[in-house]
């Protein structure tokens, strides 16, 4: 979704905010755009920029510029919500002396926009964004202190924000303000002049940057942690509510350690992050389990305890592929725990009324730890006193911050648009709490503890990519290119892995799928079968076999086109993707999962799609 990044220092700006914007890419946008703030005081000059569709073409656009010596910069990548992808609905937006950027939706823009036209302000975009700027003007213009206007500014902002100004106003300082959307600042420069927490000021020293003595100081801001790798080692993870500027840096806490390492977040020789991810499942759930899953015993030492005393049954509540995950996490709690699951999806559940219990545990599931819904279901369930636990791949996002508990699935940036290695984990450790809850309920012995940990061990063996398995997917995918549809069938686990199936084709190939308990095709869909629909049919070995088998029967007896999935050939499938020998249903889930992500990718491939920025798809979705 959307994506911020913000420089104050005396580097080069246009370079430094482009590859920040390009380190933000993968979240999807439909357009870009940046201004910078340049000069000594009193010659200050303001710049921006924008262009639509992808980044090349604002570097296209600006390749002439070069903005140096001390100034500040803010930029933008937009995906859309008020009003088209245009250039001018792309940030940067402008009043008289400022430009502002803005993640989330100002909800009372309307009352806004109304108030300030009355009051002489001229509009040019449709977006919620331009009310920022203009009553930072607005405000400026009566008190004559910028600071103090941005303060009043952020107060009558209402809805989600991360948003950076600046001003010709103050040319030494970006201002801004978080509420529910991820904004992180940090700082790089003498440690006096950034301070530990200490009364140093940075805005004193920026100051003194206008002058002779200039200090290397620079000060940044990015939506999320992407951009700022390899420049900095030391952020803050603003939280809801704060309102400043770029001189607070300085006394700002808790300050820390930036971790992830740059080698993520390269493609390393692969076509597609995408690509790279799935190839890496194998390494990451080895991650995701380290620790965890132990040879006597399964270990969730990161939670407390008393989280599971005395509950009476779970609710998952998440969105798409997250939400899919955590359907295979009520399979598997309810079979492994005994305990009652509930599967909610987040934006359901928000406005549903829900009816919760006291002794329920309340359980989000999502890669970015931003999304939107998920984010205010938990705000939500916490509200109402349930206890919470979050299994997040991103640390110190706001779901990980907001949860009671928290168990990190350790995937490693995933910057495929398209989820794959994350939803892997998820799964994994929707596995592992299965099992540990099942030990501690009594379900499971040690025999079978031994048993599910032999299982897991297999069935991440059984994501590593075979270079077999993918030529044949390769191959394969060409005769998968027309037909009317797409139908991905299974049942039990596999029903949501057929969901999941379902999904990854629609996102990236653009192709219409469904997924379909395989049982429900009887009752409607069925109609729909002749041989120009694609059945890809989830045939297990050890989960109901005869049953889909039958299913499968039902519809070849239509002539449906039909692709099995399964350790063996089905005579009657048309197609057959065979996957490596496994010795139970969940070592078959992850060799399935892998063929059905590395037959989106091959399908999309072949189209010609831009398979790690679908369109209209965004990373993060941090709206509702
Ligand atoms: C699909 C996909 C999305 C996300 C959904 C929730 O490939 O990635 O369906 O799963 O937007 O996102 P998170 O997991 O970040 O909450």
């Amino acid at each position: 979704m959307c994506g911020i990044v913000g420089y104050v220092g005396a580097r080069e700006k246009r370079g430094i905010l482009l590859e920040g914007l390009k380190e933000l890419e993968y979240r999807g946008y439909d357009s870009a755009g940046f201004a910078v703030l340049t000069g000594e005081r009193g010659s200050e000059q303001m710049q921006s920029f924008k262009a639509t569709g992808r980044l090349k073409n604002l570097a296209d656009k600006t390749k002439d510029f070069a903005f140096n010596g001390f100034g500040l910069g803010i930029a933008h990548t937009r995906w859309a919500t008020h009003g088209k992808p245009t250039e001018i609905n792309a940030h940067p937006h402008t009043g008289e002396f400022s430009y502002v950027v803005h993640n989330g939706i100002i909800e009372n823009y309307k009352e806004l926009k109304d108030e300030l036209q009355a009051l002489g302000h001229t509009f040019l975009s449709q977006t919620d964004t331009e009310v920022i700027v203009h009553l930072f003007e607005q405000h400026f213009s009566q008190c004559n202190d910028p600071r103090s206007a941005w303060e009043r500014t952020a107060k009558r902002l209402k809805g989600a924000y991360a948003t950076l100004l600046i001003t010709k106003a103050a040319p030494d300082r970006i201002f801004y303000a978080k509420h529910g959307a991820p904004l992180i600042i940090a700082g790089k420069g003498t440690e006096s002049a950034l301070g530990s927490g200490r009364e140093s000021k940075a805005h004193e020293s920026l100051e003194s940057a206008q002058g002779a003595e200039r200090p290397q100081i620079e000060i940044y801001f990015a939506s999320s942690d992407a951009p700022l790798i390899g420049l900095v080692d030391m952020v803050v993870y603003l939280e809801d509510g704060a309102v400043g500027d770029s001189s607070d840096f300085a006394t700002l806490s808790p300050k820390v350690p930036l971790s992830h390492s740059k080698s993520f977040a390269q493609k390393d020789g692969f076509r597609y992050f995408m690509e790279k991810e799935i190839y890496e499942q194998e390494q990451v759930l080895l991650e995701t389990m380290l620790g965890r899953v132990k040879e006597d015993a399964i270990v969730l030492d990161e939670i407390d305890p008393a989280l599971f005393d005395g509950i009476s049954e779970i609710s998952i509540c998440a969105c798409g592929t997250s939400y899919h995950a955590g359907m295979v996490g009520k399979y598997l709690l309810e079979r492994m725990a005994g305990v009652r699951t509930n599967v909610v999806l987040a934006s359901e559940f928000r406005y549903a009324k829900p009816i919760l219990l006291k002794d329920e545990l309340f359980v989000v599931i999502s890669q970015s730890g931003e999304t939107a819904d998920t984010l205010e279901a938990l705000k939500l369930a916490k509200s109402q006193g349930l206890r919470t636990l979050a299994i997040c791949n991103v640390d110190n996002s706001s779901i990980v911050r907001e949860a009671d508990a928290v168990l990190l699935t350790r995937a490693g940036i995933e910057k495929g648009v398209a989820s794959t290695k994350a939803f892997a984990t998820q799964v994994m450790l929707l596995w592992i709490l299965a099992t540990f809850l099942g030990v501690e309920r009594g379900v499971l012995g040690e025999r079978e503890r031994e048993r599910e940990r032999a299982n897991m061990i297999a069935a991440i063996a059984a994501t590593k990519v075979s270079q077999n398995l993918h030529e044949r997917i390769k191959r394969l995918s060409k005769r998968y290119l027309h037909g009317h549809g797409f139908f991905f069938i299974g049942r039990d686990v596999f029903y949501p892995l057929a969901l999941e199936g379902a999904l990854k084709l629609k996102e990236i190939s653009y192709l219409h799928a469904e997924g379909y308990a395989s049982g429900e095709m009887k009752h409607g869909p069925i109609a729909l079968v002749d041989a120009n629909l694609f059945t890809i049919a989830l045939m297990p070995k050890y989960l109901l076999h005869e049953k889909i088998a039958s299913n499968v029967e039902e519809l070849s007896a239509r002539d449906a086109t039909i692709c099995a999935i399964a350790q063996e050939e089905f005579a009657l499938a048309d197609d057959w993707i065979a996957i490596s020998q496994a010795g139970s249903y969940m070592e078959e889930f992850f060799a399935m999962m892998v063929a059905l992500q590395l037959l989106s990718l091959e399908i999309a491939v072949r189209l010609g799609n831009d398979v790690d920025m679908p369109r209209n798809l965004a990373k993060s979705v941090t709206v509702e």
